[in-house]
């Protein structure tokens, strides 16, 4: 049986590779030499993917192609090559894949990140623009304030478990401003289900690109799960039940509470209310579709961006505590020892402000971005695209340019203290890399913006941020790990956070 299925993949692999070399008299851009039928399969890592791109960068330049069973993928080197792809040419690049095996196996297909881009995909952008755009984000400073003191006051009771709390902060933030709903405990059900899931689909799902073997040869989803080698569906079957769960149960939550007269303020049910109120009573079946998917994007794809770069910045200052220094004496100067940071502090606080913008570059959450379906055959530079082609923005090598950014691994907020011309300060701003490129470009940077810089903020005033120490009370300063596919999450660390003073810890005791 074995043998007919090797012998059946082989052939698929031979007409995929034919299909993919009928190219067009232009050659497609460069990259590692691929291997008979199944291409670059073997150049591909899990482990920070985007190290080995930006190798191939130097080698190829600065847009380099491999393809993988035939299924071409593009990596965009440079601010340039994404910028013409990716957003001068939006109307063509903005599509996302049809992948089988995450789309409609898993049941993602109708989340944000994987939407296929028309319709759906406009209305999914203009609920998340209601919710988390420039002019709405305003409306959450006050829950923001009260989570990051509750995130200050639960760390200083139990600092071992800082990561907990820092989830709960992530997950717990969204769960209300979406759902409505309060996060009372670490192990909070939701939240948990929460985590589990974007593991789920970050490290199982869309590892290695996403790309499964059925999403090259779709008559592979027809085989019974017994079969041998149809394991992956016996996986997504468990994966998809999981996924069900994640989207509806809150929002069935919220519409309990809603029946039962018992409505708390929130994303979901501000737009069930305004849908009801346009159609008099009932919610459309398409409006219910829309906003229970939407709520569920913003929840999965906030909870480990947020984690990830709160510990970008943790991680920053145990190896910098020149820069926790700093930081702490504008906060003294500006805010006082008497009250904590609020947002109308943040125009005095230029050099947090630096700290945060080189949190961002030097931390690049998601290194590779999301990948971008070309819709159309395009010539770019002399070279042919096909359409169908995945195309990514390598935004950890455009943020260590040197030509932009001296010494770029090397953390240094003071770099956006100098003095230069608008042009070049616009130039240095890491925030146009790091959330994407185009119509697919990140929703949540508004809301990240505010929720990043209170949590540094009340953390900073407040708190030492410090490496762990010996038992002779030298630090010891962590070794750090990356090992989630699509974000560049830091595995956990140990880190000494105390209170500054007694002063703060009553601050931070009596704060409401
Ligand atoms: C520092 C934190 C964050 C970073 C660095 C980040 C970065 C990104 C990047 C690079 C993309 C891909 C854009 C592209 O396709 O070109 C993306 C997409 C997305 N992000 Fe974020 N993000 C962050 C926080 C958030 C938050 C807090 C939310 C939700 C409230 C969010 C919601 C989304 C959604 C829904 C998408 C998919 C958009 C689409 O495909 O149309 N992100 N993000």
């Amino acid at each position: 049986m074995d043998t007919v299925l090797v012998g059946l993949f082989v052939a698929l692999a031979l007409y995929a590779w034919s299909r993919s070399s009928k190219r067009s008299a232009l050659p497609v851009p460069p990259g590692p030499k691929p291997v008979p039928l199944l291409g670059n399969i073997f150049d591909l890592t899990a482990k920070e993917l985007w190290l080995r791109v930006t190798g191939w960068s130097k080698q190829y330049g600065d847009i380099v192609y491999i393809h993988l069973l035939g299924q071409g993928l593009v990596f965009c080197n440079t601010y340039e090559v994404a910028q013409d792809l990716l957003e001068k040419k939006g109307s063509i690049y903005s599509d996302k894949p049809h992948l089988i095996m995450a789309g409609e196996l898993c049941g993602c297909q109708n989340m944000v990140a994987f939407t296929r881009y028309g319709d759906f995909a406009r209305r999914q952008r203009k609920l998340m623009n209601t919710a988390f755009g420039i002019s709405a984000v305003k409306r959450y400073r006050p829950l923001l304030a009260n989570e990051s003191v509750l995130l200050l006051k639960r760390i200083l009771a139990d600092p071992q478990d800082y990561m907990g709390y820092i989830r709960r902060y992530a997950g717990g933030l969204t769960l209300q401003s979406v759902y409505g709903y309060r996060v009372e405990t670490n192990d909070d059900p939701l939240l948990e289900l929460g985590t589990e899931c974007v593991d789920i689909l970050s490290n199982k799902i869309a590892s290695g690109g996403g790309i499964w073997p059925v999403d090259t040869f779709p008559f592979l989803q027809h085989l019974p799960t017994w079969f041998p080698g149809a394991g992956f569906k016996r996986k997504a079957a468990v994966w998809r039940a999981k996924m069900e769960e994640f989207v509806d149960k809150p929002y069935e939550m919220v519409l309990e509470r809603m029946r039962s007269g018992a409505t708390v303020p929130c994303f979901v049910t501000t737009l069930l209310e305004e849908a009801r109120d346009e159609k008099g009573g009932a919610v459309d079946a398409r409006r219910d579709f829309d906003i229970r998917w939407t709520a569920n994007s913003m929840y999965s794809a906030s909870m480990d961006t947020t984690i990830t770069v709160v510990q970008l910045f943790l991680l920053a200052m145990i190896l910098h505590p020149e820069v926790l220094r700093k930081a702490q004496a504008e906060l003294d100067a500006v805010v006082g020892p008497a009250r904590l940071p609020t947002f109308a502090d943040r125009p005095a606080l230029p050099y947090l402000d630096a700290v945060m913008s080189e949190v961002l570059r030097w931390g690049v959450p998601v290194p590779l971005g999301l990948p971008h379906r070309l819709m159309e055959d395009d010539v770019y530079r002399g070279t042919h695209l096909r359409a169908g082609t995945l195309v990514f923005a390598n935004i950890w090598n455009m943020l260590r340019n040197e030509a932009i950014w001296a010494q770029p691994d090397v953390f240094r907020p003071e770099r956006f203290l100098e003095p230069v011309d608008e042009a070049t300060a616009k130039r240095r701003d890491p925030r146009p890399y790091v959330f994407g490129f185009g119509r697919r470009r990140c929703p949540g940077l508004h809301l990240i913006e505010e929720s990043l810089w209170i949590v540094m903020a009340t953390l900073l005033a407040t708190t030492d941020i410090l490496a762990e120490k010996d038992e002779s009370g030298k630090p010891v300063m962590p070794h750090v790990d990356f090992t989630n596919s699509v974000f560049r999450t830091p595995a956990p660390f140990k880190c000494d956070i105390r209170p500054r003073s007694e002063q703060a810890l009553q601050l931070v005791r009596l704060a409401e």
